[in-house]
């Protein structure tokens, strides 16, 4: 069974969406740079260890980037999952683990890389927004697409509103790339990404242009 390391920064709905979806996946460790982190809480009541690595402890990135990795390293995972991770890797430190980092982004990227990403859409007044699951390169925001999911903006939305009903994609689109990963069947050629044996599209592909919070 392959196995992974999750780091977060906050609240950890992905990672807990994560944890729900049964995955075979040996979840090793949870690992928050913000030592207030509520995932971290909700992954010790789960049995999974929790560690809280304070990058306000350390001098630079790079100091902070070679502990996490000695962290990560001691469980030896075979990808790390980036949920809600609000952190910029080096390139040291990314270039330590080649496609192995996942990340869930707040947009449909290249749309909307790096922050804020919710409130920007609706200023830009696009119509339709979402979320992606990508692998991690050094290039911010810009690594080969695993999966995404679509959301319509609508005239009310506000941040909040909008936040909410992307969540509730990144909730579904990331236990299914993780699903995937599990089962070897990420092919990853020149930069994109080819899920083998994939002959009917799982709803999820499919801009989920439904009338909003019905669900
Ligand atoms: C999500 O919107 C994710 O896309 C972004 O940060 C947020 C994390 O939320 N990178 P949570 O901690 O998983 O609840």
């Amino acid at each position: 069974m392959k196995s992974i390391v999750i780091l977060i920064s906050g609240r950890g709905s992905n990672m807990e969406a994560i944890l729900d979806a049964g995955l075979p996946l040996q979840v090793r460790a949870v690992i928050s740079n913000r030592p207030e982190a509520r995932g971290l809480e909700t992954a010790r009541n789960r049995g999974i260890p929790a560690i809280a690595l304070d990058h306000k402890t350390h001098s630079s990135r790079e100091a902070f980037d070679a502990a996490l990795a000695e962290t990560i390293n001691r469980h030896t995972p075979d990808y790390i999952v980036l949920a809600g991770f609000m952190r910029i890797l080096t390139a040291d430190f990314i270039g330590q683990y080649v496609n192995r980092i996942i990340n869930i982004h707040p947009s449909l990227l290249p749309a909307f890389t790096g922050l804020h990403t919710h409130r920007r859409a609706i200023e830009s007044g696009v119509k339709i927004h979402g979320t992606t699951v990508h692998f991690v390169t050094p290039a911010l925001d810009h690594g080969p697409i695993i999966i995404q999911a679509a959301v319509p903006v609508v005239p009310d939305d506000t941040e909040d509103s909008l936040t909410r009903r992307v969540l509730q994609q990144e909730h579904r689109i990331y236990p299914q790339a993780l699903a995937w990963l599990a089962a070897d069947r990420v092919e990853l050629r020149n930069g994109v990404v080819r899920i083998r044996d994939l002959d009917v599209l799982p709803s999820m592909l499919a801009p989920a242009l439904v009338v909003p919070d019905e669900a």
